[in-house]
């Protein structure tokens, strides 16, 4: 198959997209255009090895520079496209430039969500999404230093375990009851609340933040009604997809670009993939996911649909965050009012949470806990129902979970 494809968007989606569309055999041109100064990289390391200092800058990169040129794709870096034209089949570029398609993939991701709060503008209250914000932080990011962190989320708590690791002051401001409510359940959340605490992280939970102080740079952090003292500020309260150029150009968008499950978009001409994206996922449920596995599968099913191949999209999401020598793993999606099956005693710091529904296992949080994410990644995807006594049982292996 021939013809134009423009790729928005040079992060692992896009990525993915080339290489899929070039392993489908197809023959035509391929434009990917970046807003950032870099080629596609790995974000997961950021808050992690990367802000350590363990992990180079070259190694962020998906691919090296060959790869673009083996592959025929004309990286178009430091540009945006601001006008998606359906009608004209076109995208125009901030720079002027426009550049004709026959199908457009969008894989825009998503931008940090940013505070309002009074003080939130002072030098020294940063956000972590790109390589430029690490690069930002790594200036003040010394030992000694208060590090007030807003979000006990991935993001928050990743940085607050490396901040430990690396000597700094670091105290989190949580706005719900307990940490990761989004991502895990609350026994998970509880051992990470212990083992932050553990490392000399002082955790407040139920507290918002109300506003920062400070003459021309950041000294204080309100909250609880208490002004907390800070040096340095990391906000880690979310993101939020950027769907604004496929919206401009009337395409359906609800909290992401609303795609089936072939990652069209409601124009067959265009599909979206990745972070950017709203779907019907094997839930059965409308998700938008935010995860390297949905950036990669999501991008292999467009580019199936581009050439003329699609394929239902129905993978098991997973995740994973590393903090201090921990590592969670999660597979599936968890739901209340799931059952919760424990499995191993935390007090090991290797245990795993079943969760199940209508006795099928749904999803499974692993923490230093290979086999149990391995094996429970592949009991969701098979929708096996094993008996919560069996699962907690550790004298039963996790591969013989799946045998009667
Ligand atoms: N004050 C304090 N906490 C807040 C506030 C606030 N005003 N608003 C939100 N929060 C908390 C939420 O309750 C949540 O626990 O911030 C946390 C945000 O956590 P996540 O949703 O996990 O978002 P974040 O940590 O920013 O990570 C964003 O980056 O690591 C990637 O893909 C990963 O989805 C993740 C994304």
């Amino acid at each position: 198959m021939s013809g134009q494809i423009v790729i928005v968007g040079a992060g692992q989606a896009g990525v993915q997209a080339v290489q899929s569309l070039r392993s489908e055999g197809f023959s035509g041109a391929i434009t990917m255009i970046g807003d950032e100064a870099y080629p596609p990289y790995q974000r997961p390391p950021l808050s992690k090895a990367y802000l350590l200092g363990t992990f180079a800058r070259e190694r962020l990169f998906l691919k090296p520079a060959a790869f673009y040129r083996e592959a025929g794709c004309d990286l178009i870096l430091n540009a945006r496209v601001d006008k998606i034209d359906r009608a004209a089949k076109t995208v125009s570029l901030q720079d002027g430039r426009t550049l004709a398609y026959d199908k457009l993939l969008l894989a825009t991701g998503t931008r940090v969500r940013r505070l309002a709060c009074p003080g939130a503008g002072l030098p020294g209250v940063q956000y972590l999404r790109d390589i430029a914000d690490v690069d930002g932080l790594q200036d003040g990011f010394k030992s000694g230093i208060r590090l007030a962190i807003v979000g006990g989320g991935y993001i928050g708590l990743e940085v607050a375990a490396v901040g430990a690791k690396r000597g700094l002051d670091v105290t989190v401001f949580e706005a719900a009851d307990r940490l990761m409510a989004r991502a895990v359940s609350q026994p998970v959340s509880d051992f990470y609340a212990a083992e932050h605490t553990r490392s000399g992280v002082k955790l407040n939970l139920n507290t918002g933040v109300e506003s920062f102080e400070g003459n021309n740079k950041i000294e204080a952090v309100v909250a609880g009604g208490t002004a907390h003292p800070a040096d340095m500020v990391l906000v880690g309260i979310g993101v939020v997809p950027n769907d604004m150029l496929a919206r401009e150009s009337g395409l359906p968008c609800q909290d992401g670009i609303i795609v089936d499950r072939n990652a069209m978009t409601s124009d067959p001409s265009i599909f979206a993939a990745g972070d950017c994206t709203r779907h019907h996922g094997r839930e059965g449920i409308e998700i938008r996911l935010e995860c390297v596995q949905n950036a990669i599968d999501q991008a292999k099913h467009a580019a199936l649909a581009m050439v003329g191949r699609a394929k239902i999209y129905s993978e098991v999401p997973w995740f994973w965050s590393d903090q201090y020598d921990l590592k969670l793993q999660i597979a599936g999606l968890a739901r209340p009012p799931d059952r919760l099956v424990l499995r191993g005693d935390p007090a090991s710091r290797k245990f795993a949470v079943f969760h199940l529904r209508d006795g099928v296992v749904a999803a499974v949080e692993a923490i230093n806990a290979a086999p149990e994410y391995l094996t429970g990644r592949k009991l969701i995807a098979d929708g096996a129902k094993v008996p919560p006594e069996k699962l907690a049982d550790l004298s039963i292996p996790m591969k013989q979970m799946a045998q009667d």
